[in-house]
C-alpha cells in the first residue's frame, strides 16, 4: 500500500504533515492506517477564525483580479501534482483513480473558471425614476466562509467554495470529513505555499477537523456570514436552524435520490452506458448517484437483463490498481445501511440481484460489495430514502406523467434524467411541470456534472446553489447605491416633505 507521506513527498509537501498525532486516518483500500490528523479544539477554533479575520482585513481590499491571480497560480500548482493528489483521494476515499485524477481536474476548472470571474464581479446601473440620480449596485466580500465536506468528494467541493470564495475577497475555514482530512491538509499546504511571504495570508486557507462539536462551534458563530455545507439531509436540517437563528447564511447540498426515466423511444444501449457509470460508479457513493430507474413496461425487463449482466462484469477491486471500476464502500457502517436497505427493500415487495459483500477474504477490513439491482413493484419507503451505495431500485412505468410523478415523488430534489430521442418527452421532463431537481439532464445520467453550471438542488437537497453560473452571488453582499449629482432633492414614489 502506498503511504500519505510518499504523496506528500511527492507533492513537495513535509511528510510530516500525514503524521499529526491525534486521531488515525485509514484508508478503505484494506483498513490500514495511512497517516493521523490533530482533532481540534475549542481554542484552535478560536484562533483559526481569529487568524481569518486578520486575512480578510488584508485580503478585500485586494482588487478582485489580483485575487484571481492567486487562484490561476493555484490551478497550475494543482495541474502540476494533479497525479500525486488524485491517487491521494483514491487512496483516502476509495474512489478508482480516474475518479480521483476527475476530481482534481474538477478543481482545475473551477480555478480556471473563478479567475475568468476575478473580471466578472458585475453588478447593474438600474434607471432611477428621479432626474439626476443614478442607481447602481455593488458586489463585496462578506467575510470568512466556513466550509463544511464529505468524503465522497473530499476536495472538488471544497475547490468550488473556496476558488470562488477566495476571489469574491472571502477566507475559507475548511472543516472537511473526519474520513478524509489527509487530502484536506495536503491542498491547503499547496495553497499556503503560495503565500509564504506574507503570513497573513495563511490565514485565507485553513483546516480544522473534528467532529460535530467543531460542526456546532461554527454554526453559531456569528463572525461567520456564510456556512457552505454538504452533507446528509439530517445534518443541514440541524444546522440550517442554527446558522439562522443568528441570520448568518448557509448554502446547503444536502441528500439526492436521483432518477432516471428511460422511456419507449431511448437509445438502450446508451441508457444501459449511462445507468452504470451512474449507479455503481464510486461505488455509488455520489450525492449524484443514479438511485431510481424508472423504465417504462415496454424496455423494462430488456433493461433488467442487460443492466444484470453488466453488473455481474463490473471489476471490483483496489481502486489503485487499473481496470478496477468499482472500488470499497467508506466503512463497515456504510456497509451495515446497504445491507439493511436491501433487507428493507425485499421485506417491501422487492428482488434483489447482487449486493453482498465482495473480497471479504482477502480485505477482512475493508467493506467491498456488488452493486445491487433492487426490482421494485412501487416507490416504497425504502426507495424514498437516500442509501450511500450502489443500490439501483428498478421501477416500471406506463404514461410519461406518472413517470415523471414518480421521479418528483420523494423527499429529495438534487439531479434527474430521462433518455429519450422524442423531442416531445424530452422538453416536457425539463419544463416547470416537469423534473424537480436542480439538475434535469437528457440523454445524459445525473451525476457527473460539468462547473460550468449552477450545482445544487430543491427540496431536502437543501436549495444552495455551488460552484459555476451565478453562484458566486451567495458569496457576496449586494449594495444598492443611489447617487444624486443634482441640486436638488426629489423624493421617491412622488411624495412631498419641504421644510421651510
Ligand atoms: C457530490 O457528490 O457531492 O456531478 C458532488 C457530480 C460531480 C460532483 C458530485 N461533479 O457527480
Amino acid at each position: 500500500m502506498i503511504r500519505a507521506a510518499e504523496l506528500f513527498s511527492h507533492m513537495g509537501l513535509d511528510p510530516d504533515l500525514t503524521d499529526g498525532g491525534g486521531m488515525d486516518v485509514r484508508t478503505p483500500i484494506d483498513g490500514s492506517v495511512i497517516g493521523s490528523v490533530m482533532d481540534a479544539d475549542p481554542i484552535q477554533w478560536e484562533e483559526s477564525v481569529g487568524l481569518a479575520e486578520q486575512a480578510y482585513d488584508r485580503w478585500r481590499d485586494v482588487p478582485a483580479p489580483q485575487r484571481g491571480d492567486l487562484v490561476r497560480r493555484y490551478g497550475e500548482v494543482l495541474r502540476y501534482h494533479k497525479d500525486a493528489l488524485g491517487r491521494l483521494v483514491s487512496l483516502e476515499a476509495g474512489k478508482i483513480l480516474s475518479e480521483g485524477l476527475g476530481e482534481v481536474q474538477e478543481m482545475i476548472d473551477i480555478c480556471d473558471f473563478a479567475v475568468g470571474l476575478s473580471r466578472q464581479l458585475y453588478g447593474r446601473t438600474i434607471a432611477s425614476e428621479r432626474p439626476g440620480h443614478r442607481l447602481m449596485e455593488v458586489w463585496h466580500p462578506i467575510g470568512p466562509v466556513a466550509v463544511i465536506t464529505a468524503f465522497n468528494f473530499p476536495v472538488a467541493v471544497w475547490s468550488w467554495n473556496t476558488a470562488i470564495s477566495l476571489v469574491c475577497g472571502n477566507p475559507v475555514i475548511w472543516k472537511p470529513s473526519e474520513k478524509t482530512p489527509l487530502t484536506a491538509v495536503a491542498c491547503t499546504a499547496l495553497l499556503r505555499q503560495l503565500v509564504d511571504d506574507d503570513p497573513v495570508l495563511h490565514g485565507l486557507a485553513q483546516v480544522v477537523v473534528g467532529d460535530h462539536h467543531v460542526g456546532q462551534a461554527l454554526a453559531d458563530d456569528v463572525r461567520i456570514p456564510l456556512v457552505s455545507a454538504t452533507g446528509s439531509t439530517r445534518m443541514g436540517r440541524e444546522l440550517g436552524p442554527r446558522v439562522a437563528a443568528r441570520f448568518g447564511r448557509t448554502l446547503l447540498e444536502l441528500g439526492g435520490n436521483n432518477a432516471m426515466i428511460v422511456t419507449p423511444s431511448a437509445d438502450l444501449d446508451l441508457a444501459r452506458r449511462a445507468i452504470v457509470f451512474s449507479a455503481v460508479g464510486t461505488a455509488g457513493q455520489r450525492c449524484t448517484t443514479l438511485r431510481r430507474l424508472i423504465a417504462h413496461r415496454s424496455v423494462h425487463d430488456q433493461l433488467v437483463e442487460s443492466l444484470t449482466k453488466a453488473y455481474a462484469s463490473v471489476p471490483i477491486g483496489d481502486p489503485l490498481e487499473e481496470g478496477t471500476l468499482m472500488g470499497p464502500l467508506i466503512d463497515g457502517a456504510a456497509h451495515a445501511r446497504m445491507a439493511d436497505a436491501l433487507t428493507a427493500a425485499q421485506e417491501q415487495g422487492g428482488t434483489v440481484h447482487g449486493g453482498g459483500r465482495a473480497l471479504a477474504e482477502r480485505w477482512p477490513d475493508a467493506y467491498y460489495v456488488n452493486p445491487a439491482l433492487a426490482e421494485m413493484p412501487a416507490q416504497t419507503e425504502i426507495v424514498r430514502e437516500e442509501t450511500f451505495a450502489p443500490i439501483l431500485y428498478v421501477m416500471p412505468y406506463d404514461e410519461l406523467d406518472e413517470a415523471i410523478a414518480i421521479q418528483n415523488g420523494v423527499p429529495q430534489g438534487l439531479s434527474s434524467s430521462i433518455f429519450t430521442t422524442d423531442v416531445r418527452e424530452a422538453e416536457t421532463f425539463v419544463s416547470a411541470g416537469g423534473s424537480d431537481c436542480g439538475i434535469a439532464n437528457v440523454n445524459v445520467g445525473p451525476s457527473g456534472a460539468e462547473i460550468g453550471g449552477a450545482f445544487g438542488g430543491e427540496k431536502a437537497t437543501g436549495g444552495g446553489r455551488e460552484a459555476g453560473s451565478d453562484s458566486w452571488k451567495a458569496y457576496m453582499r449586494r449594495t444598492t447605491v443611489t447617487v444624486n449629482y443634482s441640486r436638488d432633492l426629489p423624493l421617491a414614489q412622488g411624495v412631498h416633505f419641504d421644510v421651510q
